[in-house]
């Protein structure tokens, strides 16, 4: 047994639950979509590539309690999964209390308020439930939607910085953006 955990969570219309083996098939055919992943990986990703992502999705649950990767799902249909892990690189900054938030949703369920209403309830929980102090977000600049996700949760912009990508993707020259929100900010905005 964990420590702690990952909770099941709810919102108004989706269930969050922690990545597992069943949602595998999901995740391929997320990343399979040249769309979803145009600021990600620039392309399509393959069976073979996701399986591996899969595998390292779900030791991010063993790394941190309570925290990982959660399904998105709508009257039981995957949606996506959201995400809350420590940070990983040291410009990040501490790893206790901080969590990064991301969000990746099948393209036919965009513009409908589910990313932004998952990502409410994981900051919800990040700071209510698991005593997070900061979290923080990271997209390329460029990456409207996300940006947009980020500001509709009351997240801010912090910075824009560079990142040295071996394949740097159409846009990058404009740099990575993070948005944050601390507990405080959180609170105060309840
Ligand atoms: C980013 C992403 C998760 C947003 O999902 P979504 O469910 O469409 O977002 P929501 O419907 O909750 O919208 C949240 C806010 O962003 C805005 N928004 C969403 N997509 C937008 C777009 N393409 N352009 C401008 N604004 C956008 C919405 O209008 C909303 O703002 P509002 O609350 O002020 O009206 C989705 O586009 C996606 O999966 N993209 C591919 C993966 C990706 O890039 N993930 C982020 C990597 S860091």
């Amino acid at each position: 047994m964990r420590p702690m955990s990952q909770a099941t969570l709810r919102t108004d219309r989706i269930e969050l639950v922690p990545l597992s083996d069943e949602h595998l098939e999901h995740e391929i055919e997320l990343d399979a979509d040249p769309e979803v992943m145009r600021y990600l990986s620039g392309r399509a990703r393959t069976r073979e590539e996701v399986e591996a992502l899969h595998r390292l999705r779900l030791a991010a649950a063993e790394r941190a309690p309570g925290l990982g990767f959660w399904a998105g799902l709508v009257d039981g249909w995957f949606v996506g999964w959201w995400i809350l892990e420590p940070p990983t690189r040291a410009d990040q900054g501490p790893v206790e209390g901080q969590a990064e938030l991301g969000y990746r949703l099948l393209r036919r369920y965009w513009r409908q308020g589910l990313a932004s209403e998952g990502a409410r309830e994981l900051l919800r929980h990040g700071f209510e439930d698991l005593g997070l102090t900061r979290v923080f977000a990271e997209t390329m600049a460029v990456n409207t939607a996300s940006r947009a996700t980020m500001n509709a949760i009351g997240m801010r912009y912090v910075r824009t910085f560079h990142a040295d990508w071996e394949e740097p993707l159409p846009g990058s020259d404009l740099g990575e953006v993070e948005y944050a929100i601390t507990r405080a900010q959180w609170l105060a905005s309840r």
